[in-house]
């Protein structure tokens, strides 16, 4: 396969070229690209150098694949121009997301929904794959009426420079070109991406949005609150879920040990929980603090972590490459 990484300078465009080698993606030949200021610059792919070409010099290549992640301006710009010369593109960006006729794609839970002519495929909110992973097993049983979600976002699901922003600001300096208004470090900042006419922000609105579009189910309201904390990989979220129909904490347990890419970490005993620092570079999402609301028998609490460059973007975007891979070629 012939495959450009759109963004391949960048952190999830590294995590992507990571995440293709260590799943053997069958890579013939590989396409790095980043902005005009770095056309020329090196990248290593499997212990061989490439050159960073430019987004026109890709889309002539006419790659098999594209995985974009350079901003939505960037998405909105070329991806198009890729699908018309029949590269499959997998956005990381929210550019097409909630386009009626984009599919939205969590392989595990709708790969189903993608055809061989959907040349432009959306990778979900990083938020939002985190939480469905574990959620969409306990829906298929239990059908959900609401969710309540609160996030601990890290500053890697901004990029590089909110990074460059923790780690000054750690060594007591003043960042140049700081990527968040406020400081980071010491810190929590109750807004991710800017807000909109309901008062929530863009961000708590995608969890709401992409999950009712993922799950197909409209019925379902998410009520997010979404915090950017001074973690360098792995989002954690504390989620409140309503069902429609009974259950019991050990059938949830058991659903989610049975599925795939979930991973249970739930013994309070023994502080068994999950927790960003031991999610970072691993592909799976982990779940603990699993207990029934004392209140409300049909309301469930969760505690759930994931690598937000993993699963939340990269991993998610491969394993997409990979269902196509296996169905249309
Ligand atoms: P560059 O390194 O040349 O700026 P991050 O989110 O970690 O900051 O990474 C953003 C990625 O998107 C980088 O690889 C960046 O390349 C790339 N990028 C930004 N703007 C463009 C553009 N107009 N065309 C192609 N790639 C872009």
């Amino acid at each position: 396969m012939k495959v450009a990484v759109v963004g391949a300078t960048g952190l999830v465009g590294q995590e992507m070229l990571r995440v293709l080698e260590e799943f053997n993606f069958p890579v013939s030949h590989f396409i790095p690209v980043a902005s005009e200021k770095s056309v020329g610059k090196k990248i290593l792919f499997r212990q061989k150098e490439y050159n960073v070409v430019s987004v026109q010099d890709a889309i002539e290549q006419k790659p098999d694949f594209a995985l974009f992640s350079a901003g939505s301006q960037t998405s909105l710009k070329y991806a198009q121009s890729f699908a018309e010369k029949g590269t499959y593109v997998i956005d990381n960006s929210s550019a097409f997301r909630m386009d009626a006729d984009k599919p939205l794609v969590i392989p595990e839970i709708n790969g189903d929904v993608l055809k061989k002519e959907d040349k432009i495929i959306a990778n979900p909110n990083c938020s939002t794959i985190q939480m469905l992973m574990v959620l969409n097993p306990l829906h298929q049983q239990f059908k959900i009426k609401k969710i309540i979600v609160s996030t601990y976002q890290a500053v890697t699901g901004t990029g590089a420079k909110a990074v460059e922003q923790l780690f000054s600001e750690r060594e007591g300096k003043k960042p140049e070109n700081p990527a968040y208004p406020y400081p980071i470090d010491l810190n929590l900042i109750p807004q991710i991406d800017v807000f909109v006419d309901n008062a929530f922000t863009k961000e708590e609105m995608k969890m709401h949005n992409e999950t009712r579009k993922i799950l197909n189910d409209y019925t379902i309201n998410v009520n997010a609150t979404c915090v950017r904390v001074p973690v360098i990989g792995g989002h954690s979220e504390s989620v409140y879920v309503e069902f429609e129909k009974d259950f019991t904490e050990e059938k949830v347990k058991e659903l989610l040990n049975n599925t795939s890419g979930v991973v249970v970490q739930d013994d309070i005993k023994n502080a068994v929980y999950p927790m960003p620092l031991f999610a970072h570079k691993k592909n799976e999402v982990f779940v603990g603090r699993i207990r029934k609301d004392f209140s409300n028998p049909k309301g469930l609490n969760l505690f759930i972590v994931a690598d937000n460059l993993r699963k939340g973007a990269a991993t998610n975007a491969v394993q997409i490459a990979q269902y196509i891979l296996k169905k249309f070629f």
